[in-house]
């Protein structure tokens, strides 16, 4: 649920089940390491993101929790206006304790706004103690949300009949062309966040002749009509860009109204289209 309903306001906050908000627009960092990640987190905040996703896995903790650091120290923003994001990985579902405060040294902070489990890994079944543990770390108080990544309804299910304590969201691959339509009812239903990882599909959408085209009736870039496509769904969107001119270009994008019949376009594009990475059901597989 979009709470202030400004449309134009890329900083709008989305509700979660435990009473907590989230930005809707956030950056994405998969991929970014070292200085450029430093420097694209610094130019995030500075252009006006207040969300920053990262994970374990992705090797970058470090340089975002420096750049939040100094942009903190250098009077851009507080802390309490930002919300973080890090992530479980999954060799650590079997001590998620130890995972998360190694992942606040890396990060050097006290507390994140969102720990999320990064994949079921059913092979493994190890999901439902890494959640009963995440629960536990929130009772410590260090983590304001807990949620999921790459769950579908029989692992969400799992979650909720162990624990009776429902993610806040679930992070999810969704593009055009792999719009998650029946994980997004089921979602609503449960009154779980939609968040999209790999948004701009990893920019092999915005070439995507229907995307284009749309761009040009709205006068904005395809990179903008994706993200307002996105934000029309109610999806929490984490474009991730390594360049300063496009990490701004994409914090505008909720300036861009897109018509029914544009947003209703772009969900048709499944068709031609499907997962572009591991599907959770089957990956990751045991070493044997
Ligand atoms: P770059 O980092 O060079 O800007 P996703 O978020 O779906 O994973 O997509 C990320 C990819 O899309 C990256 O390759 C990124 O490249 C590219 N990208 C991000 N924003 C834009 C934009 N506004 N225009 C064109 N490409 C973009």
């Amino acid at each position: 649920m979009v709470l202030n309903g400004d449309m134009t306001n890329p900083s709008q906050l989305v509700s979660f089940n435990d009473g907590n908000t989230i930005p809707q627009l956030g950056f994405g960092t998969w991929k970014l390491s070292g200085d450029e990640c430093y420097n694209a987190v610094r130019t995030a905040i500075s252009v006006g993101y207040r969300h920053i996703d990262t994970a374990k896995i992705y090797g970058n903790e470090e340089p975002v929790g420096r750049a939040v650091a100094d942009a903190i120290a250098a009077g851009e923003v507080d802390r309490e206006d930002l919300f973080i994001t890090t992530k479980l990985w999954n060799d650590g579902h079997d001590h998620a304790p130890e995972e998360f405060e190694a992942s606040l040294d890396r990060l050097g902070l006290d507390y994140v706004d969102a720990y999320l489990i990064h994949w079921p890994f059913p092979a493994a079944g190890k999901y439902v103690k890494a959640w009963e543990d995440l629960i536990r770390i929130q009772g410590v108080g260090r983590v304001r949300s807990i949620g999921v990544a790459n769950f579908y309804e029989e692992t969400l299910d799992d979650l909720e009949n162990a624990t009776g304590v429902i993610p806040v969201m679930n992070q999810v691959e969704l593009h055009p062309g792999f719009s998650q339509a029946s994980l997004r009812a089921y979602h609503d239903e449960k009154d779980i966040v939609t968040e999209a990882w790999s948004p701009l599909g990893r920019g092999d959408s915005l070439t995507e002749q229907t995307i284009v085209q749309i761009a040009e009736e709205a006068g904005a870039t395809p990179a903008q009509v994706v993200i307002a496509w996105h934000v029309a769904l109610g999806n929490v969107v984490i474009p991730k860009s390594g360049n300063a001119k496009r990490i701004e270009e994409n914090f505008v994008a909720l300036d861009v109204a897109l018509t029914d019949a544009q947003i209703d376009a772009i969900t048709a594009l499944d068709a031609d289209g499907g997962r572009s990475y591991n599907d959770p059901r089957q990956w990751p597989e045991l070493e044997s």
